[in-house]
């Protein structure tokens, strides 16, 4: 079975531990910190939503994007009244093309960690880029190598892993350890990792 439908298989069996009902502090926290303004955002493996609807609440123009599409009809119906302001995109990032040069921020959480190998994480870093436009920014929030693996926890990089995928298309601004913002007790350990497109 392929990735992207594992993640489809996922949905429907509601194996998705990831799910979490508020905002992560690490997306308002970014924003706040480097003064982000609203513009048009791209949130690729969007998931439920949850994010996207904060960014749309707060005057980004989102585009909400999974390549599982029960993901979206859930995202859409837990958005409420904010689903309208939000466009939901059903699309596969390694078959498909990502619009080009249109967005001025990427957030992603979760997303970027799911690609096992050098050679798609490249490829998404690379599609990515072509879907921002000139000095674009792209927040991702990655499980990190350095925390407690478990059987049910997210994919973990180094810092190592993350440089070598992103670096011929994106500066890094800031590669800072976290953990994911959610109900957990215990969160895992992360890396929030803030890029600008290369020129
Ligand atoms: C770990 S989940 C994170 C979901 C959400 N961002 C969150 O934090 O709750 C990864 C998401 O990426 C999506 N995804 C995985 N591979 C994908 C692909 N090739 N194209 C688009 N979305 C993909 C999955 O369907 C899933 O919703």
């Amino acid at each position: 079975m392929t990735e992207e439908n594992r993640f489809i298989d996922r949905y429907k069996t509601g194996n998705t531990p990831w799910a979490h009902q508020h905002p992560d502090f690490n997306l308002m926290d970014v924003i706040q910190q480097k003064n982000i303004k609203p513009c048009k955002a791209f949130e690729p493996g969007c998931g439920l939503g949850v994010e996207s609807v904060w960014l749309a609440q707060h005057g980004f123009e989102v585009t909400a994007m999974d390549v599982s599409e029960l993901a979206l009809e859930k995202a859409r119906k837990l958005a409420g009244s904010s689903a309208e302001r939000i466009h939901w995109l059903a699309m596969d990032i390694m078959k498909d093309e990502p619009l080009i040069e249109e967005y001025g921020f990427i957030f992603d959480r979760g997303f970027f960690h799911t690609f096992d190998t050098f050679e798609e994480r490249n490829i998404v870093a690379k599609k990515l880029a072509s879907s921002l436009k000139k000095d674009g920014l792209w927040l991702s929030l990655m499980g990190n190598k350095d925390g407690v693996p478990v059987r049910t926890g997210p994919p973990l990089l180094t810092a190592t892993d993350i440089v070598l995928a992103v670096d011929p298309f994106f500066e890094i601004i800031s590669l800072q350890v976290s953990v994911f913002g959610n109900e957990e007790a215990n969160p895992h350990k992360i890396w929030r990792c803030l890029m600008k497109k290369r020129q």
